[in-house]
Protein backbone atom coordinates (compact mmCIF):
# COMPACT_ATOMS: atom_id res chain seq x y z
CA UNK A 1 0.00 0.00 0.00
CA UNK A 2 0.86 3.77 -0.72
CA UNK A 3 -0.02 6.11 1.72
CA UNK A 4 0.15 10.32 1.81
CA UNK A 5 2.03 11.18 4.80
CA UNK A 6 -0.01 13.38 6.91
CA UNK A 7 -3.13 12.20 5.44
CA UNK A 8 -4.92 9.08 6.16
CA UNK A 9 -4.65 5.57 4.59
CA UNK A 10 -7.19 2.43 4.45
CA UNK A 11 -6.08 -1.00 4.38
CA UNK A 12 -8.64 -3.08 2.86
CA UNK A 13 -9.99 -6.31 4.49
CA UNK A 14 -11.39 -9.09 4.77
CA UNK A 15 -11.62 -12.75 6.30
CA UNK A 16 -13.75 -15.91 6.69
CA UNK A 17 -14.07 -18.63 9.18
CA UNK A 18 -15.57 -21.81 9.25
CA UNK A 19 -18.26 -21.64 11.97
CA UNK A 20 -21.58 -19.81 11.44
CA UNK A 21 -21.54 -16.36 10.99
CA UNK A 22 -21.48 -14.19 13.41
CA UNK A 23 -22.47 -10.46 15.01
CA UNK A 24 -19.88 -8.10 15.40
CA UNK A 25 -20.20 -8.38 19.04
CA UNK A 26 -18.90 -11.36 19.29
CA UNK A 27 -15.89 -10.81 17.24
CA UNK A 28 -12.39 -9.86 18.59
CA UNK A 29 -10.32 -8.15 15.55
CA UNK A 30 -7.01 -6.57 16.65
CA UNK A 31 -4.06 -5.24 13.77
CA UNK A 32 -0.23 -5.94 15.22
CA UNK A 33 3.15 -5.45 14.17
CA UNK A 34 4.16 -8.45 11.98
CA UNK A 35 7.33 -9.03 14.08
CA UNK A 36 5.76 -8.40 17.59
CA UNK A 37 2.73 -9.68 17.79
CA UNK A 38 1.54 -8.03 20.96
CA UNK A 39 2.41 -4.72 19.74
CA UNK A 40 -1.01 -3.57 18.67
CA UNK A 41 -1.66 -0.92 16.62
CA UNK A 42 -5.75 -1.21 16.59
CA UNK A 43 -7.07 -3.68 19.66
CA UNK A 44 -10.84 -3.53 20.88
CA UNK A 45 -9.32 -3.09 24.33
CA UNK A 46 -7.67 0.13 23.70
CA UNK A 47 -5.63 0.48 26.50
CA UNK A 48 -3.72 -2.28 24.29
CA UNK A 49 -2.48 0.05 21.83
CA UNK A 50 0.75 1.10 21.40
CA UNK A 51 0.56 4.93 22.38
CA UNK A 52 1.42 6.64 19.07
CA UNK A 53 -1.48 4.64 17.61
CA UNK A 54 -3.92 5.59 20.30
CA UNK A 55 -6.84 7.12 18.67
CA UNK A 56 -5.06 7.29 15.06
CA UNK A 57 -6.27 3.90 14.54
CA UNK A 58 -10.09 2.35 14.15
CA UNK A 59 -11.75 -0.16 12.00
CA UNK A 60 -14.05 1.65 9.01
CA UNK A 61 -15.40 -2.18 7.80
CA UNK A 62 -18.30 -3.70 9.90
CA UNK A 63 -16.99 -7.37 11.36
CA UNK A 64 -20.20 -8.51 11.44
CA UNK A 65 -19.81 -8.72 7.39
CA UNK A 66 -16.54 -10.14 7.44
CA UNK A 67 -14.99 -6.87 6.96
CA UNK A 68 -11.78 -5.75 8.97
CA UNK A 69 -10.57 -2.68 6.67
CA UNK A 70 -8.83 -0.43 9.19
CA UNK A 71 -8.05 3.33 8.92
CA UNK A 72 -5.31 4.71 9.83
CA UNK A 73 -4.87 8.77 10.18
CA UNK A 74 -2.54 11.09 10.51
CA UNK A 75 0.16 9.06 9.02
CA UNK A 76 3.73 9.18 10.02
CA UNK A 77 6.54 8.91 7.72
CA UNK A 78 7.96 5.93 9.90
CA UNK A 79 4.38 3.98 10.00
CA UNK A 80 5.67 1.54 7.23
CA UNK A 81 4.54 -1.91 9.09
CA UNK A 82 4.26 -4.47 7.77
CA UNK A 83 1.10 -5.19 9.96
CA UNK A 84 -1.20 -8.02 9.95
CA UNK A 85 -4.40 -8.80 11.14
CA UNK A 86 -5.67 -11.15 13.96
CA UNK A 87 -9.52 -12.06 14.65
CA UNK A 88 -10.90 -14.15 17.97
CA UNK A 89 -14.44 -15.57 17.68
CA UNK A 90 -16.17 -15.51 21.41
CA UNK A 91 -17.86 -19.01 20.27
CA UNK A 92 -17.41 -21.98 21.88
CA UNK A 93 -14.78 -23.20 19.55
CA UNK A 94 -12.90 -19.91 20.44
CA UNK A 95 -11.57 -19.68 16.46
CA UNK A 96 -8.61 -17.51 16.44
CA UNK A 97 -6.39 -16.95 13.60
CA UNK A 98 -3.43 -14.54 12.60
CA UNK A 99 -3.40 -13.75 8.68
CA UNK A 100 0.73 -13.69 9.35
CA UNK A 101 1.24 -14.47 5.20
CA UNK A 102 -1.57 -11.77 4.19
CA UNK A 103 0.89 -8.55 5.72
CA UNK A 104 0.54 -4.94 4.77
CA UNK A 105 3.89 -3.06 4.24
CA UNK A 106 3.10 0.81 3.24
CA UNK A 107 5.20 2.63 1.16
CA UNK A 108 5.48 6.33 2.67
CA UNK A 109 4.51 9.37 -0.11
CA UNK A 110 5.86 12.28 1.69
CA UNK A 111 4.93 14.75 -1.52
CA UNK A 112 1.51 14.60 -2.93
CA UNK A 113 0.91 14.53 -6.14
CA UNK A 114 -0.98 17.37 -8.56
CA UNK A 115 -3.96 16.93 -9.48
CA UNK A 116 -4.73 15.34 -13.95
CA UNK A 117 -6.44 18.10 -16.01
CA UNK A 118 -7.98 17.10 -18.69
CA UNK A 119 -9.98 19.13 -21.25
CA UNK A 120 -10.65 19.75 -25.43
CA UNK A 121 -7.81 21.40 -26.89
CA UNK A 122 -10.58 23.33 -28.35
CA UNK A 123 -13.83 24.15 -26.97
CA UNK A 124 -16.74 25.64 -28.73
CA UNK A 125 -18.21 29.12 -27.54
CA UNK A 126 -21.45 29.37 -26.44
CA UNK A 127 -21.77 24.93 -26.51
CA UNK A 128 -21.48 23.62 -22.94
CA UNK A 129 -17.45 21.93 -22.51
CA UNK A 130 -16.28 19.23 -19.36
CA UNK A 131 -13.15 19.71 -18.02
CA UNK A 132 -12.19 16.64 -15.86
CA UNK A 133 -10.13 16.53 -12.74
CA UNK A 134 -8.74 13.48 -11.12
CA UNK A 135 -6.45 12.27 -8.72
CA UNK A 136 -5.50 9.07 -6.53
CA UNK A 137 -5.10 8.45 -3.25
CA UNK A 138 -5.51 6.04 -0.51
CA UNK A 139 -7.65 7.71 2.03
CA UNK A 140 -11.06 6.15 1.72
CA UNK A 141 -12.59 7.57 4.72
CA UNK A 142 -11.72 11.39 4.22
CA UNK A 143 -11.81 11.94 -0.04
CA UNK A 144 -9.03 14.89 -0.78
CA UNK A 145 -11.19 17.86 -2.21
CA UNK A 146 -11.32 19.27 -5.81
CA UNK A 147 -12.07 22.51 -6.54
CA UNK A 148 -12.36 24.40 -9.80
CA UNK A 149 -10.94 28.34 -10.34
CA UNK A 150 -13.88 28.60 -12.99
CA UNK A 151 -17.79 29.19 -12.07
CA UNK A 152 -19.93 26.02 -13.38
CA UNK A 153 -21.70 22.60 -12.51
CA UNK A 154 -19.16 20.57 -10.79
CA UNK A 155 -20.19 16.50 -10.44
CA UNK A 156 -17.94 14.57 -7.69
CA UNK A 157 -17.19 11.04 -7.96
CA UNK A 158 -14.98 8.47 -6.20
CA UNK A 159 -14.50 5.33 -8.13
CA UNK A 160 -12.44 2.40 -6.10
CA UNK A 161 -9.78 1.06 -8.76
CA UNK A 162 -8.41 -1.81 -6.55
CA UNK A 163 -5.82 -2.30 -4.00
CA UNK A 164 -6.88 0.24 -1.78
CA UNK A 165 -6.48 3.05 -4.23
CA UNK A 166 -9.50 5.46 -5.01
CA UNK A 167 -9.67 7.86 -7.87
CA UNK A 168 -11.88 11.03 -6.98
CA UNK A 169 -12.81 12.80 -9.92
CA UNK A 170 -14.29 16.28 -10.55
CA UNK A 171 -16.49 17.13 -13.60
CA UNK A 172 -16.88 20.87 -14.52
CA UNK A 173 -19.58 22.23 -17.00
CA UNK A 174 -19.66 25.46 -18.34
CA UNK A 175 -20.48 26.99 -21.75
CA UNK A 176 -17.34 28.99 -22.33
CA UNK A 177 -17.87 32.91 -23.76
CA UNK A 178 -15.22 35.05 -25.34
CA UNK A 179 -14.00 36.16 -22.49
CA UNK A 180 -12.84 32.92 -21.16
CA UNK A 181 -10.46 32.43 -24.03
CA UNK A 182 -6.42 32.19 -23.40
CA UNK A 183 -7.45 32.52 -19.91
CA UNK A 184 -6.16 30.00 -18.07
CA UNK A 185 -8.21 27.06 -15.24
CA UNK A 186 -7.42 25.87 -12.05
CA UNK A 187 -7.93 22.46 -10.84
CA UNK A 188 -7.32 22.37 -6.82
CA UNK A 189 -6.98 19.02 -4.98
CA UNK A 190 -6.77 19.33 -1.47
CA UNK A 191 -5.73 16.14 0.37
CA UNK A 192 -6.91 15.36 4.13
CA UNK A 193 -4.86 16.14 6.84
CA UNK A 194 -1.56 17.36 4.05
CA UNK A 195 0.39 19.54 5.75
CA UNK A 196 1.53 20.29 2.13
CA UNK A 197 -2.15 21.72 1.61
CA UNK A 198 -2.89 22.18 -1.28
CA UNK A 199 -1.69 20.79 -5.42
CA UNK A 200 -2.76 22.95 -8.73
CA UNK A 201 -3.12 21.57 -12.16
CA UNK A 202 -4.05 24.43 -14.94
CA UNK A 203 -4.62 24.43 -18.58
CA UNK A 204 -5.09 27.01 -20.94
CA UNK A 205 -8.50 27.49 -22.61
CA UNK A 206 -8.85 27.78 -26.22
CA UNK A 207 -12.40 28.94 -27.37
CA UNK A 208 -13.17 28.47 -30.97
CA UNK A 209 -15.34 31.66 -32.16
CA UNK A 210 -19.16 31.25 -32.87
CA UNK A 211 -20.30 31.79 -36.30
CA UNK A 212 -22.56 35.10 -35.97
CA UNK A 213 -24.08 36.82 -38.86
CA UNK A 214 -20.54 39.21 -38.64
CA UNK A 215 -18.68 35.77 -39.55
CA UNK A 216 -21.21 35.08 -42.89
CA UNK A 217 -21.72 38.96 -44.02
CA UNK A 218 -17.96 40.22 -43.85
CA UNK A 219 -16.57 37.14 -46.19
CA UNK A 220 -19.68 37.66 -48.36
CA UNK A 221 -19.10 41.18 -48.72
CA UNK A 222 -15.70 41.12 -49.02
CA UNK A 223 -15.71 38.04 -51.69
CA UNK A 224 -18.11 40.30 -53.97
CA UNK A 225 -16.42 43.49 -53.54
CA UNK A 226 -13.05 41.33 -54.97
CA UNK A 227 -14.98 40.18 -57.71
CA UNK A 228 -16.72 43.58 -58.67
CA UNK A 229 -13.30 44.74 -58.38
CA UNK A 230 -12.03 42.39 -60.89
CA UNK A 231 -14.60 42.71 -63.39
CA UNK A 232 -14.47 46.52 -63.26
CA UNK A 233 -10.95 46.12 -64.19
CA UNK A 234 -11.39 43.90 -66.85
CA UNK A 235 -14.16 46.13 -68.60
CA UNK A 236 -11.50 49.16 -68.33
CA UNK A 237 -8.80 46.97 -69.56
CA UNK A 238 -10.61 45.72 -72.80
CA UNK A 239 -12.20 49.57 -73.01
CA UNK A 240 -8.36 50.96 -73.04
CA UNK A 241 -7.49 48.75 -76.15
CA UNK A 242 -10.29 49.64 -77.94
CA UNK A 243 -9.64 52.66 -78.27
CA UNK A 244 -5.78 51.45 -78.41
CA UNK A 245 -6.70 49.13 -81.49
CA UNK A 246 -9.03 52.24 -83.08
CA UNK A 247 -6.33 54.89 -82.11
CA UNK A 248 -3.89 52.05 -84.64
CA UNK A 249 -6.98 51.91 -87.32
CA UNK A 250 -7.18 55.53 -87.14
CA UNK A 251 -3.01 55.75 -87.94
CA UNK A 252 -3.20 53.67 -90.80
CA UNK A 253 -6.03 56.21 -92.12
CA UNK A 254 -2.94 58.53 -92.60
CA UNK A 255 -0.71 55.37 -93.88
CA UNK A 256 0.11 53.88 -96.73
CA UNK A 257 -2.76 52.15 -96.62
CA UNK A 258 -4.78 54.87 -97.08
CA UNK A 259 -2.21 56.72 -99.13
CA UNK A 260 -2.27 53.53 -101.91
CA UNK A 261 -6.08 53.11 -101.76
CA UNK A 262 -6.62 57.18 -102.10
CA UNK A 263 -3.87 56.99 -105.45
CA UNK A 264 -6.25 54.24 -106.57
CA UNK A 265 -9.16 55.70 -106.34
CA UNK A 266 -7.27 59.13 -108.10
CA UNK A 267 -5.96 56.28 -110.81
CA UNK A 268 -9.76 55.26 -111.56
CA UNK A 269 -11.20 58.61 -111.98
CA UNK A 270 -8.25 59.52 -114.18
CA UNK A 271 -9.87 56.55 -116.42
CA UNK A 272 -12.84 57.85 -116.57
CA UNK A 273 -12.69 61.16 -117.88
CA UNK A 274 -14.15 60.78 -120.52
CA UNK A 275 -17.20 60.01 -119.34
CA UNK A 276 -19.73 61.81 -118.29
CA UNK A 277 -19.15 64.21 -115.14
CA UNK A 278 -15.52 63.63 -115.32
CA UNK A 279 -14.07 66.57 -116.06
CA UNK A 280 -15.84 67.83 -112.68
CA UNK A 281 -14.25 64.61 -110.84
CA UNK A 282 -10.74 65.46 -112.44
CA UNK A 283 -10.56 69.21 -111.81
CA UNK A 284 -9.42 69.58 -108.21
CA UNK A 285 -6.50 67.05 -109.63
CA UNK A 286 -5.09 69.05 -111.88
CA UNK A 287 -4.68 71.58 -109.19
CA UNK A 288 -1.72 69.73 -107.39
C1 LIG B 1 -15.18 -2.87 3.78
O1 LIG B 1 -15.60 -1.61 4.26
C2 LIG B 1 -15.09 -0.52 3.54
C3 LIG B 1 -15.49 0.74 4.29
O2 LIG B 1 -16.86 0.78 4.52
C4 LIG B 1 -15.63 -0.59 2.13
O3 LIG B 1 -15.16 0.47 1.37
C5 LIG B 1 -15.20 -1.88 1.49
O4 LIG B 1 -15.76 -1.99 0.21
C6 LIG B 1 -15.63 -3.07 2.35
N1 LIG B 1 -15.04 -4.26 1.79
C7 LIG B 1 -15.77 -5.28 1.36
C8 LIG B 1 -15.01 -6.45 0.83
O5 LIG B 1 -16.98 -5.28 1.42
Amino acid sequence: MEALVSSCVVLPCSFKYPAHQQPSSRIKAMWHMKDKWEDYIYHNDLTKVLENFKSRTKLIGSLGALNCSLEIDEVKNHDNGPYCFRVELETPGKDKYTYKDNCVTINMIEQASKPVLQSEAFVQEGQSAVFRCSVRHTCLSHQPTLSWSHSGKTIMSYKDIGHGKWEAESLLTFTPTKEDNLNSITCTVKYHGSVQGEMQATERINVKEQATLNHILIPAISGLGAALFVGLLCVFIVKRYKNRIAELQSRNDNGIWSRLSRMSRRFRSGEGSSGPGGIEQSQPHNRF
